[in-house]
């Protein structure tokens, strides 16, 4: 089977336990809703999700994460992030919620995952031990290889959002310069579409489900763009194009004046 594989990159739903819960004027099931059904209007091959599942560690957030999902019939990907309980996220979704190392092996491609989270911290870290296996798989492969992680490796330009990144995230990148079979770093965390180069590997970052952070932001401040998704096509020959896809529009409104959440 030589045909692309489409995977969807859903990042930051920040659920609830309660239907109507909100983060800051967003009811977060509602548009992490309607983003799911935008990303599968086209057929799909996988679903990642890049951290921040759920906003109030809550059984009930993941049970839902966890019911959508299912009825997704893809394999899903789910990465935590610094809003995450992982012993609760395991429960729920058992398979899908990825090991701290994990590789999934699909046609022409690897898919590594890697836990950024220091527990109860809001910045990342990679563990020395995963960055020594992630080389050591890297070095006896020539698979083209995508690297999902929930923290940012690189400065985004916001003075605010940098300083709670992958604190070793140069450590990442350097490994991946060593290894040009990899075509992307790709993460959530920013609530924003980024899109950068280390040399020929591409970085980039993804809109959350919910809020946006706004770009070039020195302190914290939310924009009004809609929520959306980034759709990540991979073809045999170890090509990589992406783009970001908002919804048109969303009914809400987030509170744009906030200072934080
Ligand atoms: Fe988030």
């Amino acid at each position: 089977m030589n045909t692309p594989l489409r995977l969807l990159q859903l990042s930051d739903p920040h659920l609830f336990a309660a239907p109507t819960g909100q983060l800051l004027g967003i009811t977060t099931r509602s548009s992490f809703a309607s983003v799911l059904a935008l990303a599968l209007a086209q057929p799909a091959h996988a679903m990642i999700m890049t951290g921040d599942l759920v906003h109030d560690a809550s059984p009930d957030g993941y049970a839902a994460l966890h019911a959508a999902l299912e009825a997704t019939g893809l394999p899903c990907y789910c990465l935590a992030g610094n809003h995450d309980r992982r012993d609760l996220m395991e429960t729920a979704l058992g398979a899908a919620a990825v090991k701290p190392f994990e590789i999934q092996r699909l046609p022409f491609w690897d898919l590594v995952f890697l836990d950024s989270v220091i527990c109860g911290l809001s910045r990342g870290h990679l563990p020395p031990e995963h960055l020594a296996q992630l080389d050591a798989w890297l070095s006896d492969s020539r698979v083209a290889a995508l690297i999902f992680l929930h923290h940012h490796p690189v400065p985004v330009n916001s003075a605010w959002l940098d300083p709670i990144g992958v604190e070793n995230g140069a450590a990442l990148l350097h490994l991946c310069t060593r290894h040009p079979q990899v075509k992307g770093v790709i993460f959530g965390h920013v609530h924003q579409a980024f899109e950068s180069f280390q040399g020929d590997c591409q970085i980039l970052g993804a809109p959350s489900t919910c809020i946006q952070f706004k770009p070039d932001s020195m302190s914290f401040a939310l924009d009004a763009t809609p929520p959306g998704y980034r759709e990540l096509v991979l073809y045999p020959e170890g090509q990589l194009s992406t783009r970001v896809v908002r919804l048109a529009h969303y009914p809400e409104s987030a509170q744009l004046h906030s200072e934080g959440y």
